[in-house]
């Protein structure tokens, strides 16, 4: 089998590629680098011992998409390639609904132009908006409340609309909640350029001492504890998922979502906690006020993913901090 994978490079994508090519799947690569580095090529073949095909293009750029899928004989693509800085989507949010629609119907215009029709989407739990009950199931109401976000559910819409269409269309879409942690070799992992807007990025620039001290936004929330709760999963677990929809595509027709959690929510305290105590370190923090669209909690009800697909999250919080602080030590610049 002969996968595409756009943004294979990238934190998610490249994790998954891991996992495609050591279940012994050809893998094709397409990324810009707009928001990773070329020398995660290399890690990934060390990581493997296996080789695979790379390009450096943009998934925009519709004639670089047809050569491509005119010279390798393509069963199915993994669309991860996209813009996902929630906060930069609301300082411009052109430039996501530019990138991210565009990007994606040119995939897709490309894929029906060559009889490929089996894709699996990177979607995320923030179309979910802010869940009236959790845990959240599929089937909730879908909302967003920002440009990144409503690129998400509008790409959605999208696949809904090709397969009614042409029903020979085979698609899983898969609703991320907060990926976290990295791969165990230490090689491959989320370091973000600047000042990470998300909360364990920020742990591991506090831990590695690149930063000072972690802003917890807010402790009065309808919490545990009053800090935000969120459904992390570990980067592994996540990557596992993308095989197990490959398969569940590889057999049928139609479109799908399903979520990929844990099922269990945790607090910004519990994590910082945690992470101290796994990794032996101290994270200076104080409490500020909320983060403008922030939600009060979000984890999944992560059991249709367990039925339809055969997949379940296995690693736990404690897993998640010790690899990703892992990845910093062994990545100390
Ligand atoms: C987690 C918790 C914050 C930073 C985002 C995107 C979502 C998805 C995952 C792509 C919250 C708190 C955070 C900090 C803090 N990305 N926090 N101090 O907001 O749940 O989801 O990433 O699909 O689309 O919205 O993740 O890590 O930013 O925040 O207190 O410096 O940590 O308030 O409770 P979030 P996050």
């Amino acid at each position: 089998m002969t996968v595409l994978v756009t943004g294979g490079t990238g934190y998610i994508g490249s994790h998954t590629v891991v996992e495609l090519l050591e279940n012994k799947i050809k893998v094709i690569v397409i990324d810009n680098f707009t928001n990773s580095k070329r020398e995660v090529v290399d890690r990934i073949k060390k990581i493997t011992g296996k080789d695979f095909i790379f390009y450096e293009k943009d998934v925009c750029d519709k004639e670089a998409l047809r050569k491509i899928f005119q010279k390798h004989s393509i069963d199915a693509v993994i669309h991860f390639a996209g813009y996902k800085a929630v906060g930069e989507s609301v300082k411009d949010p052109l430039k996501y609904y530019q990138n991210n629609l565009f990007s994606t119907i040119q995939l897709l215009q490309v894929m029906d132009e060559a009889d490929c029709r089996k894709l699996v989407f990177s979607s995320s739990a923030t179309v979910y908006g802010n869940p009236k009950t959790l845990p959240i199931k599929e089937d909730f109401p879908l909302s967003t409340t920002n440009p990144y976000g409503t690129t998400k559910w509008m790409i959605e819409q999208i696949l809904r609309d090709v397969e009614r269409s042409n029903s020979n269309w085979s698609i899983a879409i898969l609703r991320y909640f907060n990926p976290i942690g990295a791969h165990p070799s230490g090689l491959l992992g989320e370091d973000p350029n600047g000042i990470p807007n998300n909360l364990m990025p920020y742990i591991m620039k506090v831990a590695n001492h690149e930063l000072g001290t972690l802003n917890v936004f807010g402790n009065d929330y309808n919490t545990k504890d009053g800090t935000g709760v969120r459904d992390y999963i570990h980067v592994v677990d996540l990557a596992k998922g993308h095989l197990k929809a490959l398969d569940k595509i590889a057999k049928t027709t139609g479109v799908d979502a399903y979520n990929l959690g844990t099922g269990i929510g945790y607090s910004v305290l519990e994590m910082i906690h945690t992470f101290e105590k796994v990794n032996g370190v101290k994270i200076n923090y104080r409490i500020t006020d909320r983060r403008p669209g922030d939600i009060d909690a979000c984890y999944a009800d992560a059991s249709y993913a367990e039925k339809e697909l055969g997949w379940k999250a296995e690693k736990s919080l404690e897993d998640m901090c010790r690899d990703a602080y892992h990845y910093i030590v062994q990545n100390k610049k």
